[in-house]
């Protein structure tokens, strides 16, 4: 399908200002909590992603009147006649996405019931749900698995419990802090995620009413509430848009000013791009990132957990790695398959060799596993253009910013999953003089 398809002219640096709103792994959830209100939540901030559509289209398909508030990017959900949706509705609009997860504990607070299809998300390895249904099971909800979906009850209030994550995820923690806040009782969560966008959701469940604290050792405590009101909100930005165009700038060659990009939440990335070689001033309203000129420097790099280097900030640094003189070494400790997205870059001349063991510091979770995690990448190398097809979202985001900095003009299939997570890509990569166009010229 054409429309599907870009044409991107490459070997020109991209120059310039874009703007990021509101996180995508922060808006959908604060918009879940506003389900958890007995009054009507504003969240301000919030950038037209198909996260934020589908998240909008399911409160509706369970009576939350959601309209545009006054400001732009602010929307007010009005959750006081929450019902039940039809199962066949909820899986034909959810089907793309896995926020639908997360609202399982706020539906079974208000219904006492609930339903989830089956999950997408990215490719970016097995993407279970395993310690959810696990967190759901321990407050009281049962579960049973249908052809079509999970139902799940709550035959009676959900009560607090103790709960230790496997491993910090994020959508577990965030499955916990939806729960825990109308739960009967103290629940106490160690092992916890702590990015950003938690915190963040943890501010909105506050100034609804929740009692919350985190400890520095990743255990929150939650003290259940008998009634939560609505919010009014600020999104955190998006810091990984914004990683994004900073490499983009960097793999190009270019400079590109983040309008609403926030330092503090994006410390690691910094002291990263600062290593590579990359330049960067903040000032009140943004960060401006840029390549200085000369050679890049080859780095050691390990994704984790917050307040490591998040590993969605990975695939497109990555892409600027290809430009630096030396080998880098990348060890992809977060999802067990996030590093396939290279194949397309060595058919495009780039170096890069994948490996089975843990070619970081530090041990992790795949290394025994017979995934390849880690990545040797060899630089620095032209890029050529060449036929894409986007595996996933931020994958998809680095073969742009690969065929930005190739010469000659690629072929990029499958840009529509872009929009799942980068507001107006198109615009922000014209606004920035990169050479694009749809094939039949719409
Ligand atoms: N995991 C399990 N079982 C579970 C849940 C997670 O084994 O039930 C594993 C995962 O397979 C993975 C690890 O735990 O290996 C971490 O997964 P996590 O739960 O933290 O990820 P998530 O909540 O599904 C969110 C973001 C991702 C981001 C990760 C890590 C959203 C909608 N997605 O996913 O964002 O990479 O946290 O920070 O918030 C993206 O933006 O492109 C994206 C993939």
């Amino acid at each position: 399908m054409t429309d599907d398809v870009l044409l991107v002219h490459g070997g020109t640096p991209i120059s310039g200002e874009i703007r990021v709103r509101g996180a995508k792994n922060l808006v959908p959830k604060a918009m879940v909590a506003a389900l958890l209100g007995s009054a009507p939540s504003r969240l301000r901030n919030v950038p037209d992603i198909r996260d934020v559509r589908v998240v909008r289209g399911l409160l509706q398909l369970h009576g939350v009147t959601v309209h545009s508030g006054e400001e732009p990017g602010e929307l007010v959900m009005d959750p006081s006649r929450v019902e039940r949706a039809n199962v066949a509705d909820i899986d034909a609009h959810a089907g793309s996405s896995r926020i639908p997860i997360l609202l399982c504990g706020p539906l079974l607070h208000r219904l006492g019931h609930a339903f989830i299809p089956g999950l997408g998300g990215c490719d970016i390895g097995g993407r279970p749900v395993d310690f959810h249904f696990d967190v759901l099971r321990k407050f009281g909800a049962t579960i049973e698995k249908r052809a079509d979906g999970q139902y799940l009850e709550a035959p009676q209030r959900l009560r607090g419990c103790k709960i230790r994550l496997p491993y910090p995820s994020v959508g577990s923690t965030e499955q916990v802090l939806l729960t825990a806040v109308l739960a009967e009782g103290v629940t106490e969560l160690s092992n916890a995620a702590v990015e950003p966008e938690i915190e963040d959701l943890i501010c909105v469940l506050q100034k609804m009413g929740a009692i919350i604290s985190l400890d520095t050792d990743r255990t929150i405590r939650v003290t259940g509430v008998d009634r939560l009101n609505g919010y009014t909100h600020r999104a955190l930005p998006d810091r990984l848009e914004a990683a994004s165009w900073a490499s983009a700038a960097l793999a190009t060659g270019g400079s590109v000013y983040v309008r609403g990009a926030d330092q503090r939440s994006m410390v690691t990335f910094l002291n990263t791009y600062r290593k590579v070689g990359g330049e960067f001033e903040v000032d009140d309203d943004g960060i401006r990132f840029w390549h200085p000129g000369g050679p890049l420097k080859a780095i050691a790099l390990e994704t984790d957990v917050h307040p490591g280097f998040q590993t969605d900030w990975q695939q497109p640094l990555v892409v600027a790695l290809t430009q630096a003189s030396g080998l880098s070494i990348v060890h992809e400790t977060v999802y067990e398959s996030r590093l396939g997205f290279t194949e397309a870059l060595n058919k495009m001349g780039g170096h890069i060799q994948l490996y089975r063991e843990c070619l970081g510091g530090t041990p992790c979770r795949f290394g025994q596993r017979n995934f390849l995690h880690s990545a040797v990448v060899s630089g620095p190398t032209k890029l050529e253009a060449a036929d894409l097809v986007i595996p996933d979202l931020r994958g998809g985001f680095s073969y742009l910013i690969a065929a930005l900095a190739a010469q000659g003009t690629s072929r990029v299939h499958g840009i529509d999953l872009i929009n799942r997570g980068y507001e107006n890509f198109m615009d922000k990569l014209e606004s920035l003089g990169a050479r694009v166009e749809r094939p039949n010229g719409s």
